[in-house]
């Protein structure tokens, strides 16, 4: 069976795009997904100096590992100042300097919430367009949340209107069949 792995680009310990992945993986019925916490792959600011003196941190060669076991990724992140967040770039570029692309020509379905109206989509279309660049073979990236203290209810852990549960059952859906004619 193909495998997801699914993450949040944040280290927030309350993080709502924990939740959001959280809740996407839910919604798969035909996978095996694997939720991450990037904050066990944590990193030293990237700098050149360090890379000379030490090389690659070691727990960036494990995360290499866990990519290079799966097939696709779910990941969704948090904006922070329109970009994605400083913790979440850093450890990508730590990846890009582990060798090889950082998606290693596998499928991304990409999100995104936040507690503000705009649900981080000026960042979402940026990675989208992104991605490819760092190796990700295709990038779908149709699901955003605004506003998610109201959208999620946290009693639940579903949403709060029906039509943003179907919005997000149908991105999975259409992101495993895509899988499946792979
Ligand atoms: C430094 C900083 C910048 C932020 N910039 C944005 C922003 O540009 N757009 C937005 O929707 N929310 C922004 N926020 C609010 C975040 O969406 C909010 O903190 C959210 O909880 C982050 O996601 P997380 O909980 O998954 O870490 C910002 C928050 C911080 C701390």
């Amino acid at each position: 069976m193909k495998k997801i792995l699914a993450f949040a680009g944040s280290n927030s310990s309350s993080s709502v795009n924990r939740k959001l992945v959280e809740h996407a993986k839910s919604k798969a019925a035909e996978y095996e997904i694997t939720l991450i916490d990037l904050r066990d792959f944590d990193a030293p600011m990237f700098s050149e100096d360090l890379e000379k003196a030490s090389g690659v941190p070691e727990s960036i060669m494990k995360l290499k590992e866990v990519f290079t076991d799966h097939d696709a990724f779910m990941i969704a992140s948090p904006e922070h100042n329109g970009m994605m967040p400083a913790f979440f770039k850093n450890l990508m570029d730590w990846l890009s300097r582990a060798g090889g692309k950082i998606f290693q020509e596998k499928p991304v379905l990409l999100m995104s919430t936040s507690p503000g109206p705009r649900g981080g989509q000026t960042n979402l279309a940026n990675m989208k367009n992104l991605f490819p660049y760092w190796g990700a073979k295709a990038v779908f990236a149709d699901f955003y949340l605004g506003s998610f203290y109201q959208a999620y209810d946290a009693e639940t852990g579903n949403f709060t209107k029906p039509e943003d549960e179907a919005r997000l059952k149908k991105v999975v859906a259409d992101y495993e069949s895509f899988l499946n004619n792979q």
